[in-house]
């Protein structure tokens, strides 16, 4: 099966084909690339890219994390986090910046935290979002996160036939994680979870996944009644990501 891989020497994504060779057996036309792979042997490591937007440590949503970094290290997932409030990452966008976005000026250069941002995308079999939910979106932070990542001509408005601009890849997986205070059954009753999934999955995150998916951990204001079950739906996305990503 062929999987998109990101060259660093290149700054390019690849094309790599899973083969099975001995040592010896590489014909001389083959062009060898070293990839990494699991202590296995058996499935190409994947790369999640963790955007992970909550102020406190002493939060649920900081407990989730926790939970799910442990989990991916037991299904020997590669991760990386960009922890937007420990990053400090700047979310309100500049009048130089709008400059660009908004006149979709290609000239402008990109700024480098974003450009860094972009790079852990290009490295991305996955990325998953982990927010709480704070007036039935995400919180302002991550929501910046969006509006100045998703530089124009990288995540939209480009033209495929000029290449001097590097794209936005389409990622194998998005999911998007939250927490919330109201149960799972209550958002859906009065719309909101079909209002998130909406704005998440179809805006947001759009064509740029090939496959995506939205949980809502939903009740914490009972937590100690819906751990449990969170707990076991973190669980189960190790297994998701490595359908969809190996
Ligand atoms: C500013 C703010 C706004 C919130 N808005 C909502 C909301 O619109 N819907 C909801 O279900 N819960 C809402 N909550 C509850 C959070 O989703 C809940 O606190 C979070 O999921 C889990 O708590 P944590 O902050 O300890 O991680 C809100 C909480 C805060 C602090």
């Amino acid at each position: 099966m062929d999987r998109d891989f990101y060259d660093s020497k290149t700054s390019k994504n690849i094309k790599a084909t899973k083969i099975h060779l001995k040592s010896n057996q590489a014909p001389s036309n083959f062009r060898v690339i070293t990839v990494s792979v699991n202590s296995n042997f058996n499935s190409f490591i994947m790369n999640i890219l963790i955007i992970y937007c909550h102020p406190s440590k002493e939060s649920y949503t900081y407990e989730i994390l926790q939970h799910l970094t442990s989990m991916l290290r037991k299904e020997q997932i590669d991760f990386e986090i960009s922890d937007l409030y420990a990053m400090n990452f700047q979310t309100d966008m500049t009048a130089e910046e709008y400059q660009r976005e908004g006149f979709a000026n290609l000239n402008i250069a990109i700024p480098v935290d974003v450009q860094k941002e972009h790079q852990k995308i290009a490295k991305a079999d996955c990325i998953l979002f982990l927010y709480p939910v704070w007036w039935s979106d995400c919180p302002a932070k991550l929501k910046g996160w969006f509006d100045r990542v998703y530089s124009v001509g990288y995540a939209y408005g480009y033209n495929k036939s000029d290449d001097a601009i590097q794209t936005m890849k389409t990622v194998p997986q998005g999911i998007v994680l939250c927490t919330a205070g109201h149960s799972n059954e209550f958002l859906h009753e009065i719309g909101i979870a079909q209002s998130m999934q909406n704005v998440m999955l179809d805006d947001r995150l759009g064509k740029r996944f090939k496959n995506k998916e939205m949980i809502i951990l939903g009740g914490t204001i009972e937590k100690e009644k819906v751990k449990l079950a969170h707990f076991e739906t973190i669980q189960s996305i190790g297994k998701k990501i490595k359908n969809y990503c190996n």
